[in-house]
This record gives C-alpha cells, structure tokens and sequence, in this order.
C-alpha cells in the first residue's frame, strides 16, 4: 500500500509527517468501510492480537480489541496481566514478550512503567504497540487526537492549544505534546497545578522544534484564546504523596461559565476516564468533542492494525 513500513509503535516521536497522513488515510478508508459495505471484514482473518494490559483500561483496551475483531482477526488476552500473567509469580518482561512471541502477530501492552513498551519492542519479533507505559507515553491516543482535532481543523496549523489538568503523570498530554511538534505554526498553553507541571525533557523537545510554548494558571484568562482546549484527569495513582494529590484534585474544572468564554468554533477534548473536570453539563456544548475523540480511537486503532500486520 504505501512504501512506509510500520514495525512498533513505541513513541509519538517516531512518526513523520508522511506516517501521519498514511496513517490517516487508512483510518480514514476504516471508518468509511465500518460506516458502509464491510469489504475489510476479514482483512486480518487468521492473525491473533494478544492484549496484555498490567493497568486497568475501558477505551484503550476495548477499541484495540474491538478493532482487532472488526478486521477479522482475534485476540488472546488476560483480565489484568499483573495479576493474571506469570508477573505475578515473578517473570521478567522480557521474557513474557519472548514467549508472547510465540502465540501471537501483535502485542498491544499497557504497563505501569515508562519505557517497558521500548523495552519490549527491543527483543520483540512481532509489533509492539504502546497502549500506555506509566507516565511515560500514549502514542496511539495522540494519533487519534490529532484525527479528532483535525476533523474540525483539516488545515492543523495554526493552532492554539491548551493543555490542562495533570501534564506530569498525564501520558496523553505528554504524547500529543510529542506528536504536535510534527505540524506548522502550532502554540502551546500548559494549564497545570504547580505539583504536576509538564516535565522539562517535553518542553526541551518544544524549544528544539521551535514550538512556541507558556505556562499559565488561571485557565479563565486563556480559555477566550484557543482553538483547543484538552483537560486532562489528575492521576491519583501515579501520585507519591497525598498532600500533592490534595493540591492538585478539583484544581481545574470546566465550568459552563468557563466554556461561555470560548470560541464558539472551539473544541474541548478529552482522552476520558473523566473526574470531575469536565461537568457532564458540558457534554451538550457544541464545543464538546471527547465522545467522538473516543470513538475516533478504534478507527486509528484498525488503521495501526491494518498497517503493522498488512504484510506479516
Ligand atoms: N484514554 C485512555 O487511555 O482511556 P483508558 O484508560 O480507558 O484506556
């Protein structure tokens, strides 16, 4: 299909402009077939997806597994690999991917420590798709965030994004930080408590990449200015200390009088599970984009599917 190959998918980084848009091209051609005659209905008939998921998970997981049938193929998995898998009685990563090797075509893990998915990927002789590896990264969400920002932007340039809540331990906002790098004329806000600020190594790669980027508190002041506002969970489980998690909790919410302020063709995105940062009064705005970004996910995920296992 395309002389671009896809062996892993480890890290926003990894993708060029020319990925990106075969990329969305096949999601593209995906949902139009899921929407309309099914011809790719068995395009993965015979090849297994093992989905091996140490962290709990509903959109990920799901579309993944979801996507995987939907093409015609199959997956092998366990309820929790931490305490299902042989991780429990103490096997290495490694060699849980050395043996995974053995019984299925693609691996899709989610992991609680940043790195494990590289790590994998490094002894792996099948693709490794990163599902999530602790605050490290989330590749395939930022792949299908761009889709959804690009629905009501097909330009992706120009842009003006604010990215709230949790930028330390938030993977999502780390990757899509990432993989915006990758277009033109795009600035960033970074709306965060001062316990979860976005980390230095993101900002590091902003500056390299000549990516205007701020840093702001009071989302109030900014909300009136972008194009994209992208709220984000507080992440209690990566958090090492109570009195930081108190700090951070209920710090952002977008209130309707919020969201009055912003631009009516504004988006707000959300990679979900929610707390309490988007009320669900919200949901009903015109702005409101999360449910279909969420949707959009099995779609980029078939697209992944297709391209990794096309050629195996
Ligand atoms: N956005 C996301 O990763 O959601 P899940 O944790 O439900 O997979």
């Amino acid at each position: 299909m395309s002389q671009f190959s896809l062996q892993h998918v480890v890290e926003s980084q990894q993708f060029d402009r020319d990925l990106l848009e075969l990329v969305f091209e096949t999601t593209d051609m995906m949902k139009a077939d899921l929407l309309g005659d099914r011809k790719l209905a068995k395009i993965l008939d015979g090849r297994i997806m093992a989905s091996l998921f140490y962290e709990p998970s509903t959109r990920t997981r799901f579309s993944f597994e979801s996507a995987m049938k939907r093409l015609g193929g199959s997956v092998i998995t366990t309820e929790n690999a931490r305490e299902f898998s042989s991780a429990a009685k103490g096997e290495s990563l490694s060699d849980s991917t050395r043996i995974m090797n053995g019984y299925a075509d693609v691996i899709v893990m989610r992991h609680n420590e940043a790195g494990s998915a590289a790590r994998a990927a490094e002894i792996s002789t099948i693709p490794i798709i990163n599902a999530g590896d602790g605050a490290g990264q989330h590749p395939t969400q930022a792949l299908l965030d761009i889709y959804t920002i690009a629905d009501s932007f097909p330009e992706m340039k120009s842009l003006k994004i604010a990215l709230v809540g949790d930028l330390r331990y938030g993977r999502t906002a780390r990757s899509l930080s990432y993989l915006l790098t990758k277009y033109e004329d795009i600035e960033l806000i970074f709306v965060a408590p001062s316990v979860c600020r976005m980390e230095g190594d993101i900002k590091k790669y902003l500056d390299k990449y000549q990516v205007p980027w701020r840093e702001e508190d009071d989302l109030a002041e900014v909300i009136g200015e972008v194009d994209c506002i992208y709220m984000t969970r507080v992440q209690k489980e990566r958090f090492h200390s109570a009195e930081d998690y108190q700090e951070a909790a209920s710090k952002y919410i977008l209130t309707p009088e919020l969201v009055s302020l912003m631009k009516q063709e504004s988006i707000i995105m959300h990679p979900l599970p929610r707390v309490d940062e988007i009320p669900a009064a919200i949901d009903s705005r015109p702005q409101a984009r999360y449910f279909e970004q969420a949707q959009n996910g099995l779609y980029v995920r078939m697209a992944l599917l297709y391209l990794l296992l096309q050629d195996r």
